[in-house]
């Protein structure tokens, strides 16, 4: 967790990112999102499609501008920053998505990949890039020999591994992933799991994990964020989000999930998820999920549910004290 005193890796603060639409009003994707992560924390970020999960990624490095609210990455703001700060913050943040055949360029070797952060910057050049390169191949589980190969020669969770080398080459103090094993086959996403895990540790990097799968994020993450409709409803540390969470949205998504054990999905409750997600262009006003949510009240309706404490979870629901019915 962090601490008063430590700078954490990332601190998002109050963020807002509304996308101006051709007609109407704008989207609003991300309307008013605050966490942090500490030094060598992975921190899950959870939810449906299109509650806005990459649009916080995009946002913390640099892809999209917030329409208001901070962003810091180990202390130092984005907005505002002069070319220089904000070549080095990218330096410190990298990111690693989800669409493997956009990620890396065809024509490129994977040498030549992985290498071209250090080169670009003039960090490393000739033998000492080769070195560097052949080091990082190693460190995700590749031969040194492969520097030479094309992209298209690899599998799909080669390809992971390669992009993932290619995102530690500056060593980077922040790891951004969106969705990093959803593209991949189910036999191999626990193999580039544990890698994460893995060079997390061994890099002691900070992690922001974006993923709509409950199960992968609780492999990974030390504390888990759940953001529906631009905002998030609950953040919690890992076992306490999947033991006791306190949201009856996270409680829906949980109960959504695929148990994998048979038994355990029989005896699984049931919490119905009615209705379609509202659009984030016109959200609900009170508690943006009250028109799917099994425990709403006439005050949902009207009331805002303000981000609170509740034991060691942060919380946004009026009921979110009393357990379902
Ligand atoms: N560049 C953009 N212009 C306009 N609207 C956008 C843009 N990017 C995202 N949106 C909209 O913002 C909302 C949030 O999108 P976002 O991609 O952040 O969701 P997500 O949680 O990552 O979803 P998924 O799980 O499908 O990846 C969606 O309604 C999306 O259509
Ligand atoms: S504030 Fe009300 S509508 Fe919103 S999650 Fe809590 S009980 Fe449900
Ligand atoms: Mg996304």
């Amino acid at each position: 967790m962090t601490s008063e005193l430590s700078v954490p890796a990332l601190a998002v603060e109050s963020l807002v990112v509304h996308f101006p639409a051709r007609h109407g009003p704008p989207v609003r994707a991300v309307d008013g999102v605050s966490f942090s992560v500490a030094e060598r924390e992975t921190l899950g970020l959870v939810g449906e499609s299109g509650c806005g999960k990459s649009t916080v990624a995009n946002a913390v490095v640099g892809l999209v501008r917030p329409t208001r609210g901070e962003v810091r990455v180990a202390g130092t703001p984005i907005a505002g920053a002069t070319t220089h700060t904000l070549r080095a913050i990218r330096a410190k943040a990298q990111m690693v998505f989800q669409d493997l055949a956009t990620s890396l360029n065809p024509r490129m070797t994977v040498g030549a990949a992985i290498g071209e952060p250090l080169l670009v910057r003039g960090l490393a050049r000739g033998r000492a890039l080769e070195a560097r390169v052949a080091a990082l191949l190693s460190e995700v589980g590749l031969r040194p020999e492969h520097a030479s190969r094309y992209p298209h020669q690899f599998s799909g969770g080669q390809r992971q591994r390669i992009v993932i080398a290619r995102a530690l080459a500056l060593r980077p103090t922040l790891l951004v992933c969106d969705e990093p094993v959803s593209a991949l086959d189910v036999s191999v996403r626990a193999q580039i799991l544990n890698l994460f895990v893995e060079l997390q540790q061994s890099h002691a990097m900070a992690c922001l994990f974006v993923s709509h799968d409950l199960a992968v994020v609780r492999h990974v993450c030390d504390r888990v964020a759940v953001m529906y409709l631009g905002h998030l409803v609950e953040l919690a540390p890992r076992d306490a989000l999947y033991a006791t969470p306190r949201h009856p949205y996270t409680r829906a998504l949980l109960a959504a999930a695929p148990e994998p054990d048979p038994e355990l999905q029989r005896a699984k409750p049931r919490v119905p998820l009615q209705g379609e997600i509202p659009s984030p262009a016109a959200p609900p006003p009170g508690c943006v999920f009250h028109t799917r949510c099994p425990m709403a009240v006439a005050r949902c309706r009207e009331e805002v549910p303000i981000w609170r404490p509740l034991g060691e979870t942060m919380v946004a629901c009026h009921r979110a004290e009393e357990s379902p019915a």
